[in-house]
């Protein structure tokens, strides 16, 4: 995600050093480019450098400039691919406004338009961000606060920005909505960013600066004004973590960290693809009802907890949109001489972008004429680039090895992908249409409801984290999310675990079942939740010890496990994005109880760049 830097001290020089230094600790968010703008004798001098926060250090380090204060930017790549023109920070025409921007002007193009046709812009970057500096520019007539307020009137999204005028060395101006910011007080200096590490170093008093706050932060001030203007009183927060906490957010690793941003991540994917009307929009996809009458087979292919979204895929497409649709894995679909043309849609999961066996299939299916449209985390990534059309999961970048995030909002993708093709072809109901998107929108909420149920799981945890073999079932597309269960739990507890569909058990798998046998039993699919019931029994006649996972409401569960944990209600086709959170939560329960490095599991690495 981009992280913000701002810094404002005294003398003339120092903000080159602390600004870049506040960069680096926001490294570790993932990041494609990074750069400075730095007030210098009455002008903004502005840097940039795509890859490392290094290589913007080898350029400034050639450059005698610096000054008392400046504003930095490592940007993730949303709009536009990771160039050094795309890079952070953007100037007005005549460079004498600067910002960096986290997050999404939504009405950019409109926007953009606008300042095209009515003042003549000429644009450098395909940002939307570009536009924040231009409409301060415009509205700038020596006062930089009046001019941010007077922009951010016109912006719609989710954004913080923080912004510098040439003609007002002394002075920087953020602005905060729906996405982080904070303001530091140092010694005879004062700072903004988006996040805590990167002023941890300098800056232990900061204040919290909430939803269409303002602020102007001076050396010796800082100032924060709400909506109306009026400057409020905020309460200091003394930050008492140390760096490897702050990144952190406070929880104790990054994967708990993402497992508990699901529902935002959620919350965003579907955003983005929703108009204001509530229906969905593939901008910048192509798939008209021409286009889906000439695909008669899908194929979904990915790696790993990819390669499980990629199932549920083909269980939502099946459903909604009526095309056939086949799942392989990548390492597998790229040797096997897949039956491909030009009538096939050829749909790759991917959370980096990278995965070495995601791209070699990608390339073969393209080879013998087929569409591609990957479902991807990382802009810009070489499976983004190589695709016909790109659909983005928007979980913001996944720092531990074992995916949490990114597997649900590719359900979401998934799911939206299904509803739109079966709408488009006319083969979904507008009523079908309509119940389905209503269940997707109230996944976040009820996603946050569930992880409240953390602590029950850790006493779960508690009880089963010593043994040595897990065998997780379920019917339907349950199946799925056993497999990713089971995928979560071996990689970072390293205990054998072992998944399958639950009515194949009885052709040998069985024989395995003992006394003392852990089985965890999904039981999210009312529809298919009597021939489990018969499963479950099979189990525990040869004294399994059960763990039911159902919706909240199902009673026979009770009965029947030795264990329950309950998701909320929701309709059978969508409960995989609830479902996985607790096994998720199990696992990092267990692998923890078990003293084992939860982020970085041994003999895995995050992107899979070899064969
Ligand atoms: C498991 C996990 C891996 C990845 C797989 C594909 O937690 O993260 O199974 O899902 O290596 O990676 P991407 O999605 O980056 O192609």
């Amino acid at each position: 995600m981009c992280g913000i830097v701002g810094y404002i001290g005294g003398g003339s020089a120092g903000a080159k050093r602390i600004v870049t230094d506040g960069l680096k600790r926001l490294e570790y968010r993932g990041y494609d480019s990074a750069g400075i703008a730095l007030a210098v004798n009455g002008r903004l001098v502005v840097e940039k450098a795509v890859g490392r926060i290094a290589n913007l250090e080898e350029i400034l380090k050639a450059s005698p400039v610096d000054s008392h204060a400046g504003i930095g930017h490592t940007r993730w790549a949303t709009h536009g691919a990771p160039s050094q023109a795309n890079a952070h920070p953007h100037t007005n025409a005549d460079g004498s406004i600067a910002i960096v921007h986290n997050g999404i002007i939504e009405n950019y193009a409109e926007l953009k338009e606008r300042l095209i046709a009515e003042h003549g812009v000429s644009f450098r970057s395909e940002t939307d961000s570009e536009i924040a500096a231009h409409l301060i520019g415009l509205f700038y007539k020596g006062d930089l606060l009046a001019a941010v307020r007077e922009a951010v009137r016109e912006m719609r999204g989710a954004y913080s920005i923080c912004a510098m005028a040439a003609a007002e060395p002394d002075r920087i101006v953020a602005v905060r909505k729906d996405a982080p910011l904070i303001a530091g007080i140092g010694e005879n200096c004062n700072f903004l960013a988006s996040d805590i590490p990167a002023l941890l170093k300098h800056a232990r008093m900061i204040y919290l600066i909430e939803n269409n706050e303002t602020v102007l932060v001076t050396r010796n001030d800082i100032t924060i004004f709400n909506e109306r203007m009026e400057a409020v009183k905020r309460d200091v927060f003394h930050v008492t973590w140390d760096a490897d906490a702050a990144e952190k957010g406070g929880y104790d690793h990054f994967m708990r960290k993402e497992i508990f941003e699901q529902p935002a991540g959620i919350a965003e994917t579907l955003n983005r693809r929703l108009d204001e009307k509530g229906e969905i929009k593939l901008d910048g996809i192509s798939l008209t009802k021409e286009d889906l009458d000439r695909i008669d087979r899908i194929y979904i292919v990915a790696c790993g907890t990819a390669s499980h979204a990629g199932l549920v895929g083909k269980f939502a497409i099946e459903r909604f949109a009526r095309i056939p649709t086949e799942t392989d894995i990548a390492s597998e679909f790229r040797y096997r001489e897949p039956y491909i043309d030009d009538r096939t849609l050829f749909v790759c999961i991917s959370q980096s972008g990278e995965t070495l066996d995601t791209l070699a299939a990608l390339r073969e299916a393209k080879s013998r004429g087929a569409r591609v449209l990957s479902v991807v985390n990382v802009v810009g990534s070489s499976v983004a680039r190589e695709s016909d059309d790109v659909f983005y999961t928007w979980a913001g970048p996944e720092i531990a090895v074992a995916s949490t995030k990114a597997f649900t909002t590719q359900l979401v993708c998934m799911y939206l992908l299904a509803l739109y093709m079966g709408r488009t072809r006319g083969v979904l109901s507008d009523a079908e249409y309509a119940r389905v998107l209503s269940e997707l929108s109230q996944m976040p909420d009820k996603l946050t409801a569930l992880l409240e149920d953390e602590p029950k799981i850790r006493d779960i945890a508690k009880k089963v984290y010593k043994n040595e073999n897990i065998f997780f079932i379920g019917r339907g597309s349950d199946v799925s999310v056993a497999l990713e269960g089971s995928l979560k739990l071996k990689e970072i507890s390293y205990i054998h675990s072992f998944a399958i569909a639950a009515g194949e058990l009885k052709h040998g798998t069985i024989a395995l079942i003992e006394q003392g046998s852990l089985v965890i039993v999904l039981a999210s699919q009312d529809r298919l939740f009597e021939k489990l019931l018969s499963n479950i029994e099979e189990v525990k006649a040869r004294g399994a010890y059960v763990i039911g996972l159902a919706k909240a409401g199902n009673r026979e569960i009770e009965k029947r496990s030795d264990e329950v944990i309950y998701i909320p209600a929701c309709a059978d086709e969508v409960t995989p994005i609830l479902a996985v959170v607790p096994l998720q939560l199990l696992a990092y329960h267990v692998a923890k109880l078990r003293g084992c490095d939860i982020d970085k599991p041994k003999n895995l690495a995050k992107a899979v760049t070899v064969e």
